[in-house]
């Protein structure tokens, strides 16, 4: 089948290769000059676990303008639904692609892969072309090539029997469930699956929160909470909130398209709160081992919003950074991916080399990102105070190197 996917972003480039790999003829639209160079050089503008050696085995072939594609059978959009300032998604990206889409005359579906708020496949979309559809993504950043090789389940949003035959052969190698629904439920799901998720780290952040003060530690709790089969173990992980380009976009456009329709959102709207909150429960306990912040050199471990990425949108490394830096820390940020684009994201970012680097002669360290290579640091190196945003580090032998170590969610500290 011929594959047009328009959008170089991380699902454009991630659907590509998985669809090239499973045998289709796939060309990518990529606007962008310089990451469409990247992309035919065989490497990615962005870090993402085995793809790049993926998307170099698959041959996709790159092009500037969806003009410029040979007619497909299929053409996917996989394009940024940004959030506007009042939390509403951003269609403009979404509406020119689809524009232009629709000035080629083809017969082939056009499915909606972004993330739009629910009624945009039909609202806006269909009006364009002969036949189009919705099929969300559910990839995590950091798993996105297994995740997209074997999702968990694949929704299919149609309006017609075209759409409904073209995506079910697509997926045809699948061995997931394959629901075939209509574009709106489609939308629905994904903006659903995200909330709840959000909602359930929300939740668990909030037990750690209650955790900390009556004395026990959030993991074990959780860990116990989850063995009940109606509620399993993921997603239960407290900390310093969620990040990414996912999370709080989508859970701020589900709200607000629900607002815009006079439907109140309480629930989402505490999700969100927490999250705003959660950094500075990092900070407070920082605050509180060193007896105040100013003139404290502090090294602030991990930077991504999560491990396994380069990314850093919505990182809560930058609201913990800025509120250290306010209260008049010195603080020395490392981050093994996500250095370059920190700094992108804030003026003034001091950066070590390495992670040893930025603990010599800090008085304390916070860290935000669970990367495997903290886990591996020498306990000597660490500060005489260790703040742990995620409970990854090993608190036993940080203690044993005489560390005092306070972990967000973990009670099981005495803070002097
Ligand atoms: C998320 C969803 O998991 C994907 O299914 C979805 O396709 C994707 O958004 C999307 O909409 O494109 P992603 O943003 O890559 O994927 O990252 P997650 O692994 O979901 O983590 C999001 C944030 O939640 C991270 O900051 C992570 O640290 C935090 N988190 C996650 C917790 O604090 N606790 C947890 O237990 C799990």
């Amino acid at each position: 089948m011929k594959v047009c996917i328009v959008g170089g972003g991380f699902v454009g480039v991630t659907s590509a290769t998985v669809f090239a790999e499973w045998g289709h003829e796939v060309q990518l639209v990529e606007m962008d000059a310089s990451r469409r160079a990247e992309l035919e050089a065989g490497r990615l503008p962005f870090y993402e676990i085995g793809l790049e050696e993926a998307w170099r085995a698959a041959s996709v072939g790159v092009v500037a303008s969806v003009g410029k594609a040979a007619t497909p059978d299929v053409v996917f959009l996989c394009v940024g639904t940004p959030s506007k300032a009042d939390g509403s998604a951003d269609l403009r990206f979404l509406e020119a692609a689809a524009a232009e889409v629709s000035a080629q005359g083809w017969d082939a579906p056009l499915v909606v892969k972004s993330t739009v708020p629910p009624g945009t496949t039909v609202g806006v979309v269909a009006a364009l072309v002969p036949s189009c559809a919705m099929n969300p993504e559910f990839l995590r950043e950091g798993c996105a090539l297994r995740d997209a090789r074997e999702p968990d389940r694949v929704v299919l949003g149609v309006m017609d029997e075209a759409g409904s035959a073209v995506l079910q052969e697509l997926y045809s190698t699948v061995s997931c469930p394959v629901v075939v629904t209509d574009p709106t439920t489609a939308e629905m799901v994904k903006y659903a699956s995200n909330a709840m998720l959000a909602t359930r780290v929300a939740f668990a952040n909030e037990v750690g929160n209650v955790c900390q003060s009556v004395g026990v530690n959030v993991d074990d709790v959780m860990s116990m909470v989850g063995l009940d089969f109606r509620i399993g173990p993921h997603f239960l992980k407290a900390g310093v909130g969620f990040g990414g380009s996912c999370f709080p976009k989508d859970v701020k456009a589900l709200r607000s398209a629900a607002s815009s329709m006079g439907v109140a959102t309480p629930l989402l709207d505490a999700v969100l709160a927490n999250n705003e909150a959660q950094p500075g429960v990092a900070v407070e306990l920082l605050a509180a081992a060193l007896g105040g912040l100013d003139g404290q050199r502090v090294a602030l471990l991990g930077l991504a919003f999560k491990p396994d990425t380069s990314d850093v949108r919505e990182t809560r490394a930058l609201p913990i950074y800025s509120a250290m830096v306010d209260a008049g820390a010195d603080v020395v940020c490392y981050d093994p991916k996500a250095g370059k684009e920190f700094s992108a994201l804030v003026e003034g970012v001091v950066l070590a080399a390495s992670a040893e680097a930025a603990l010599e002669g800090a008085d304390a360290c916070v860290v935000q990102t669970e990367w495997p290579e903290f886990r591996e640091l020498d306990p000597a190196a660490f500060p005489p105070v260790v703040v742990d945003g995620r409970r990854h580090l090993d608190r036993g032998a940080l203690e044993k190197a005489g560390k005092r170590y306070f972990g967000v969610g973990d009670g099981r500290q005495a803070i002097a």
